[in-house]
Parts: structure tokens; sequence; C-alpha cells
């Protein structure tokens, strides 16, 4: 039995196929229409609800969530809050107050989607600069209003965290288990509660499918029409969220969110958090897993770049045990990964990058926000006191068929001085090595002179910085330069 809350009511559901989404079932089996449908493929924010999560350290939150992009299993046990759970007592939620008063809805398709956004901001006690009321609010389009008095609102009302109902509902409720076993219509969805439960049944099932946060697997429902006969969740598994700085170490689970990781980034792996501040929308980053983004082994994935070029490790879990795959080994082919049948990526382990190195990422897309790359990369560079190249790792994505090492170009480099000259005598070696496609993103022809480019201009910017930061972080589309 699927099992959750909805407006502090509690649900329980036999008869639902374990593919259908939360968007479809709120809309159409509850009535509760507020939630509105856009895209149904998490860009546009309309169909934005809000859950309480236990994160990490135990510590509960409210998260906004794409409920186009969430599977009913995959509430399992949670508190769910649309648009029309937030009334209390006859009153409107602060955050519609503000919205409303700041004349923050016209239409108002988009309204209850970023009602729900604003809703998670309320509660959040981190949006303490300008610019990370944009990156909260950038999944939710409106198309009439304008953002002038949705950004008001925000600004009004991010962290005041009002003693009200939902403060006490977050005090007062745990979270129970997701574990779950659930059948419907020929379809069965599996959430094992521990990683022996999961090996058990990967190995009974070898053929289904793995799934986290379900970011990319809705798609497939949503878009493609699919009805994957077989999912199994590895969102209980609680050995998949670490999170650590061990000594000359960050271990980062692959359960870990993209908005965890963020956090986490900051400070610790500029290239890292400069690259997921163009990521995706809250939304996403809130359900969008380390695991799921590499283990699909996407071309034009954007964490793939960067962690090649930190040279991380990847700890691969199975029933028999451990085992260790440098990244650079992970990515076998076209959407092919090292992963064996029973295995699962537990976690990745990184070095923090040395005194000597420089390293920056950058991701050149058709628009800043939410967008695919078009061509990625992560570039990693060690000189000794003589301006030598002692080491070198220049990492892309959208340049071949799966994110990968220009070797060719490190071997050119390796050795020499590390001068405008050698860089542009190693650069042709590239052109012989990637081979990117022609899409409507971008030509081959164009994505090598942009990959070039993208490596002299990390060239000039070590020039002047040991570790390219964002400086100004909304300014360009190529993070932060
Ligand atoms: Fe557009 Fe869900 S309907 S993000
Ligand atoms: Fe019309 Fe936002 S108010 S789309």
């Amino acid at each position: 039995m699927i099992k959750f809350w909805l407006n502090d009511r509690p649900v329980e559901l036999g008869d639902v196929a374990p593919t259908l989404t939360l968007l479809r079932y709120l809309r159409d089996r509850a009535g509760l229409s507020g939630t509105k449908e856009g895209c149904a493929e998490g860009d546009c924010g309309a169909c934005t609800v809000a859950v309480l999560e236990n994160d990490r350290s135990g510590e509960r939150r409210y998260r906004s969530v794409n409920s186009c992009l969430l599977l009913l299993p995959m509430v399992q046990n949670k508190h769910v809050y649309t648009v029309e759970g937030l009334k209390q007592a006859g009153a409107p939620h602060l955050v519609q107050q503000q919205l409303t008063e700041n004349l923050g809805s016209q239409c108002g398709y988009c309204t209850p989607g970023v009602v729900m956004a604003l809703f998670e901001a309320c509660y959040r006690r981190d949006l303490d600069e300008p610019w990370k009321l944009d990156a909260q609010m950038c999944g939710n389009l409106c198309r009439c209003t304008g953002y002038r008095p949705i950004r008001d609102t925000a600004k009004a009302i991010s962290g005041v965290h009002p003693n009200d109902h939902f403060a006490a509902v977050r005090a007062r409720v745990t979270p129970g288990s997701m574990a779950l076993d659930y059948q419907r219509s020929g379809q069965r969805f599996v959430t094992p509660g521990s990683l022996p439960e999961l090996f058990k049944v990967l190995e009974q099932n070898p053929t289904a499918r793995l799934v986290h946060g379900g970011t990319d697997l809705a798609l497939d429902i949503t878009k493609r029409f699919l009805e994957p006969p077989f999912l199994i969740s590895l969102e209980a598994l609680p050995e998949l969220r670490e999170l650590s700085e061990g000594p000359g170490c960050y271990r980062i689970g692959g359960g870990v969110t993209l908005a965890d990781l963020e956090d986490f980034s900051a400070g610790r792996l500029p290239p890292l958090e400069r690259m997921l501040r163009y990521f995706g929308a809250r939304q996403i980053k809130n359900r969008g897993t380390v695991g799921g983004n590499l283990c699909t082994a996407s071309p034009i994935g954007d964490l793939a770049p960067v962690f090649l070029a930190l040279d991380a490790e990847a700890i691969l879990l199975s029933k028999s045990g451990e085992r260790r795959v440098a990244l650079r080994d992970f990515f076998t082919a076209y959407r092919t990964t090292a992963l064996r049948p029973g295995e699962i990526l537990g976690r990745l382990e990184v070095s923090p990058p040395n005194a000597d190195t420089r390293v920056a990422a950058y991701k050149v897309s058709k628009r800043r926000e939410l967008d695919i790359s078009t061509v990625s990369a992560c570039f990693a560079v060690e000189v000794d006191a003589t301006s030598q190249v002692t080491a070198v790792r220049l990492a892309f994505g959208g340049m071949a068929d799966r994110p990968r090492r220009a070797l060719r170009v490190e071997q050119q480099l390796l050795g020499q001085d590390w001068t405008e000259a050698s860089v542009e005598a190693a650069l042709p070696a590239l052109d012989s090595e990637l081979t990117p496609l022609s899409d409507h993103r971008g030509s081959s022809t164009y994505r090598r002179l942009v990959a070039k480019n993208l490596l002299r201009g990390f060239f000039h910017e070590t020039q002047s910085a040991r570790m390219p930061g964002l400086s100004h972080p909304h300014t360009s589309t190529v993070g932060g330069l």
C-alpha cells in the first residue's frame, strides 16, 4: 500500500499504477487542481509542491519539488503540501498574502507553483544573499506578471520562518521509512530499506531499473509514455547519503542530492560549486542525485567533467563488497558505465585540490539557467616553482559519446612550461581526440572551437587566480568568468 500525508490528511492507495505521477494523482484523483501542469518535464515549476523530508543530519525541512516528476511511491510516508493546504484557520499563508499585496499574479497559471517555491524559501535559513533568491525561484516560469513582484515577495518572506502550523508540523513529525514493495497492473516498485535487501532484490530481478530522484526516469513516463515494469528505488538507503570530509578525502554518496552537494561544495570545491550554480532549478536539485547524474552516463551530464578533472574514484557496492574504479574508467561507451549486474554507485572519493593546483569548471549553453550544456569542461593543472606542468587533467562534456578527458592534449602539456605558447601548441591534438556531434545546440566545428577557447580562457584565468571562483555569479553564460 502506498501511504502518505496530503495537506495533513492520511492517504492510502492500493489501486494506482506505481508509475502514476503525484501531479496526475492530485489533479485527476484527489481533486486538487490548484497544482498546474505546464511542461510535465520539470522545466516550468507550475506543478511545484512541498514535501517534508529529513535532511542528512536528521533535521526536517520543507523541499519544493516538481510533482510532475514524482512517482507516487516516491512520497511513501512523507508529508506533501499543495497550494490548497496552506490556508490555516481560514487565513492565507504569509507567502500568499505577500504575493497578493505585491501584485505578483496576473493570469495565475504559474501562481500555485510560485507560492510553493516561496513556501520552501519561507522556512529556509540560508537565503542570505540576493543571488540565492534567484536560484530559489529560477525553476518557476511566469509569462505575464513579470518577475519583479515575485522577487520582491521572495525577498520579503525568505527565511521569515513564521511560528505557525507548518513550523509545528516540522517540529513534531518524523517522516517514516520509505521502504515499500508495491505491485499493481503488472508493474512493481520496490524501495529496499537496507543494502542487503537491495542486493537480494537486484539478484532476483537483474533487469529491474534503478531509480533515485527520478528526474530523468520520469521523462520516460511523462514524455515517452513508457511503463517500466520493475523499478527499484535507492531512496531509503542512508549509506548513499554520506557527505563527509575525512583526512585528505571528501566522500560523496551516490544518493546525495544536488542541493546538498551545492551546499557542501561551497568553500571546499569551487569548481563543483561553480558548475552546480548553473545546473538546474531548485526543485530539480532537491531531487536529482550525484549517482543519477553519473550513472546515466550522459555525454552532457554536468557533474562528470568536474569529477573527472578532480580525479575522483568511484566506490561501487554489491553483495560481494566494495570495488574501486577510477572515474576516468567509469564511462565505457555511450550511456554505458563500468557497473556490473548487481552493483550500484555507493560513493565518490575526491581528494581536495592541493595548493599548487589550478582548477576551474565551465558550462556553455544557449541559456544561462536550466539549460543543457553545449559544451562543459573542467580543467585542473599543477605547476611547480619553475612553472612547469607536473600534472594536468582536461575533462569535457558534450565533446564525445561520453564524458571524457583529452588525454593527448594532457600528454602534450605535461612537462612543458605553463605558457600561452605551450597551450596553443597542444590544442591541435584536441581535434583528433574529441569527436563531438553536430546537433541543434551547435555544430561539431563550433564545439571544437568552444572547447579550445575554454582552455585558452582557463590559461588566462590561472594567470590571475590560483583557483578561479564565483566572483560575480550572475553575469555570464560561462559560469563566473
Ligand atoms: Fe512543468 Fe512540472 S509541469 S515542471
Ligand atoms: Fe500568468 Fe504567471 S501570472 S504566467
